[in-house]
């Protein structure tokens, strides 16, 4: 009997190996990245390849996947997207944000990032849609696209995606991402709901969804832009009075002249001037690098970095140098058509619908929250671009509307002993908070804040409200 079991249990272990030769646990091989040029050693796997969405079109989406440092097989599994509509995910999320590598400053090799989001969870960025960095398509009129498009895009990427990764299949999905993501990942959500409400097997474990600095009503949004000019210093006072009286912004829409009166455009246009262009809007306490300067150094291989608050504020210019590199692209098995263009942060191709930036979110934020799906909004305070004094109106006026209790009145959370921001909860489902100190790219300016506060977001807890450390950040 002994015997028996034993030959089995052989038998059993050569056909496991055979998968092996496939990939780990049928992984495709072909995607694995062995390593990037000038990658510090890391025990994570990363994966990086295409997903083609529409074969006659010839339209691919390109992806990159990080493994959780440690135990990845029992974490879940989180979408990072960038917003634009347009701009790049690896680019931005992936090598300047939440991914476990950043740029060197000669921009000749990678350095790790401590804080990186994969601490937490396995994490998959998309160039999305078809246009954006390595993701093409072979039909150029496939580039005259929209939010519903780039949500129908994603949702078939996943199916095909699940088909490389069977095991992840199953696994807890988180969706984030920041700007105008925050059309993006709901209406992606959205469209998982739907998928999940008519399939009759396979069912997305969707389990959250967190958005930072996101676009959710643009003229909101867009008059929040104004009061933080005003109550930031970067317009006088009268200025800041006759914007608000002049500009009625729910008439407001994305495409040029933005249908307001003469008298608001006027006051707008004298505020844009005199906020001035040497300020980063995205972070208004960073200082800016010069990017004549910055390229010049990096084809002389010096360093770029300009340090401002801790930060390295050339860094987007050393990720271009670093991406363009035909090394880095050979390793992330990219841009595998020879596209005619280098590659870039925000798309140049695109032809993206005007209208859609209008859109209201907060009906499908209600949908998503009606669906027992947490959902935290949550938003870097030092940004202009999509400022918290917009993002938390909206959420409160979200939760009024479903009748939601404050189930955490507005306070402030701890990290490392300091205020990581302040943090409100309604209805047990709905947050909303911020990250003191950080720019629009939430992780990129507090890498520490950011990490503890996604691995509240993936573990299901809430934000510390005492100073006391927590057992992990
Ligand atoms: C797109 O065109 C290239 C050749 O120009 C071809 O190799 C490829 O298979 C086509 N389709 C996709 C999805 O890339
Ligand atoms: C433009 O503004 C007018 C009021 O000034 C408003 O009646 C109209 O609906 C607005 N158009 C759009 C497209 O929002
Ligand atoms: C793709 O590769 C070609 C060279 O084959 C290069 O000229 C181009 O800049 C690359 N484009 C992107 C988007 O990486
Ligand atoms: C902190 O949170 C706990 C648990 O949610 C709550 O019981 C307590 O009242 C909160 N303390 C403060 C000071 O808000």
């Amino acid at each position: 009997m002994g015997r028996c079991w034993f030959l089995e249990l052989l038998f059993v272990g050569s056909y496991v190996c055979l998968l092996c030769n496939v990939g780990v646990e049928g992984y495709p091989t072909e995607d694995l990245v062995k390593r990037l040029p000038g990658q510090p050693k890391v025990e994570f796997k990363q994966y990086a390849g295409y997903v083609d969405i529409d074969v006659k079109h010839g339209r691919s989406l390109f992806y990159y996947f990080v493994e959780a440092d440690h135990d990845p097989d029992n974490k879940a599994l989180t979408l990072w997207l960038n917003g634009g509509p347009g701009c790049s995910s690896i680019g931005g999320g992936a090598f300047t944000e939440l991914g476990p590598f950043y740029p060197k400053g000669n921009g000749r090799g990678l350095r790790r990032n401590s804080m990186s989001w994969n601490r937490a969870s396995n994490l998959l960025f998309i160039e999305s849609p078809a246009g954006v960095g390595w993701s093409y398509s072979n039909t150029t009129s496939d580039y005259n696209t929209g939010d519903a498009s780039t949500a129908n895009d994603m949702l078939l990427f996943f199916l095909k995606w699940y088909e490389k990764f069977p095991s992840y299949r199953l696994r807890e999905l988180f969706l984030t991402g920041e700007s105008y993501a925050g059309h993006y990942i709901p209406q992606l959500a959205n469209a998982i709901l739907d998928y999940n409400a008519h399939s009759t097997d396979f069912k997305f474990n969707i389990k959250g969804v967190a958005i930072g600095n996101p676009l959710l009503k643009l003229d909101r949004d867009t008059q929040a832009t104004y009061e933080y000019f005003w109550s930031h210093g970067m317009v006088s006072d009268e200025i800041g009075i006759a914007i608000m009286n002049d500009c009625d912004f729910d008439d407001y829409v994305f495409e040029n002249p933005h249908n307001l009166s003469k008298s608001c455009n006027d006051v707008i246009s004298e505020a844009n001037e005199i906020v001035g262009e040497y300020i980063n809007n995205y972070d208004v306490i960073l200082d800016v690098c010069y990017p004549s300067i910055v390229e010049q150094e990096l084809r002389l291989k010096k360093m770029a970095t300009k340090i401002s608050v801790g930060v390295d504020v050339c860094m987007t210019y050393e990720r271009r140098f670093y991406l363009n590199n035909p090394e880095v692209q050979k390793a992330l098995h990219a841009n595998r058509t020879n596209l005619p263009y280098p590659w870039s942060m925000c798309s140049g191709v695109l032809n993206y619908n005007d209208n859609d930036p209008n859109i209201n979110i907060l009906p499908i934020l209600k949908r998503i929250v009606q669906n027992h799906i947490p959902v935290w909004v949550f938003s870097g305070d030092q940004d202009s671009v999509v400022p918290l004094l917009g993002s938390r109106t909206l959420i409160r006026e979200l939760a009024h509307e479903l009748k939601f209790k404050i189930t955490v009145p507005y306070g402030a959370w701890f990290h490392k002993g300091q205020v990581g921001g302040w943090v409100t909860e309604y209805g047990n489902l709905l947050t909303f908070a911020t990250v003191r100190g950080a720019a629009h790219m939430v992780p990129y300016a507090q890498p520490s804040r950011a990490l503890h506060l996604f691995s509240s977001f993936v573990h299901g807890r809430r934000l510390p409200n005492t100073t006391k450390p927590s057992i992990d950040e």
